[in-house]
């Protein structure tokens, strides 16, 4: 099977994509027969920063994640859309000409992202479209994303359908979204979806004291110590259980239900939870982010190694249209 996901270089990786996406798409490149395709989404990233050192920063930092959780670069494709540029945007112009202008439209993202933005880019409208391409190219099966992506997978379906009929060929494969219902959306530390651009997130790479400022930010409720308290309404008890064992969740909650156990231990215990967690994701990060060499040396790797399979895909485009 052929598993393909990537991420946007907007920002730091944080918590959420990584339970959402880098871990569930590791853990599908292990099965046998499997491989993967991750990628850095560094062309989407313009539709909302085009700071080149900021871009540059957050891609190393996206990809020592994926190396620091194990990613497998010699068995898997490990690479920057931008160094394939001209595949992807090429192919995203065939995917244009047959999109219907209602179906972008009426994106869930586009509708969100533009109406939290002074200036709505083009590159915004069309995001979807890229990401069609993005997924196309490689002849993806599975897409492991978050809950928020299932919109742009169902689209990208739509487009490889009508090119094939129109086609009247398989030219592309039909992918399907896979999406970690038990995941689902990571709450940020005010609640709303953890994301880069709501500030909310939580860098689990930082250094012990600056994560700890970041964990004691989430927001709790007014209750005081000595009460009971409702821990499926907490944040730091919903973030807790996603990485806790079945046992340390229960005896949490009942922590929370006993009253005289205060958020303040609880934003600790997951403190000390996420240090245990991460421990070696958070060594390997440091080490890769000290040797950016290394990275690049894999991605650029990567990009030679898919740089063929984009083409003959393009090929087999074009010739529908004799070109
Ligand atoms: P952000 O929303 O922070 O800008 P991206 O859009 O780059 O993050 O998302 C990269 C991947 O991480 C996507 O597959 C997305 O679904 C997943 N992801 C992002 N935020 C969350 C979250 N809060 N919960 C679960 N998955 C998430
Ligand atoms: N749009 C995705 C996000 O913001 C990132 C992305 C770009 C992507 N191209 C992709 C995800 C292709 C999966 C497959 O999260």
């Amino acid at each position: 099977m052929r598993i393909l996901t990537g991420i946007q270089s907007s920002g730091k990786p944080h918590l959420g994509n990584i339970l959402g996406a880098i871990l569930p798409a590791i853990e599908l490149s292990k099965q046998d027969g499997n491989e993967s395709f991750l990628f850095i989404a560094d062309l989407h990233t313009l539709t909302s920063l085009r700071d080149g050192d900021q871009i540059r920063s957050n891609t190393l930092s996206i990809a020592a994640a994926w190396l620091a959780f194990g990613f497998d670069t010699e068995k898997n494709y490990f690479y920057r859309q931008s160094k394939l540029a001209a595949y992807h945007t090429e192919l995203m112009w065939y995917l244009n000409c047959i999109t219907p202008f209602p179906m972008l439209a009426n994106a869930h993202s586009f509708k969100d992202k533009s109406a939290q933005m002074a200036q709505v880019n083009a590159g915004l409208f069309t995001y979807p479209v890229l990401q069609a391409a993005d997924i196309l190219l490689y002849d993806a099966e599975l897409i492991p994303v978050g809950k928020d992506q299932r919109q742009h997978i169902e689209m990208t379906r739509d487009m490889a359908g009508t090119f094939n009929r129109m086609a009247q060929k398989d030219i592309f494969i039909i992918p399907e979204a896979a999406i970690n219902e038990s995941v689902m959306t990571i709450p940020g530390i005010d609640g709303n979806k953890m994301s880069k651009s709501l500030n909310n997130y939580i860098d689990i790479f930082l250094p012990e004291k600056e994560l700890l400022k970041q964990i004691k930010k989430i927001e709790s409720d007014s209750t005081p110590l000595e009460d009971s308290k409702n821990p499926d309404a907490d944040i730091t008890f919903k973030l807790f259980a996603l990485l806790a064992t079945a046992a340390e969740t229960a005896e949490m909650r009942e922590n929370y239900l006993k009253g005289g156990y205060g958020y303040g231990h609880a934003k600790q215990a997951l403190y000390e939870l996420m240090l245990r967690y991460f421990q070696e994701a958070r060594e390997k990060f440091d080490f890769y982010i000290n040797n950016p060499d290394l990275i690049e040396e894999k991605l650029a790797a990567g990009e030679t190694k898919v740089e063929p399979i984009a083409a003959a895909t393009l090929a087999r485009v074009r010739s529908i249209f004799k070109f």
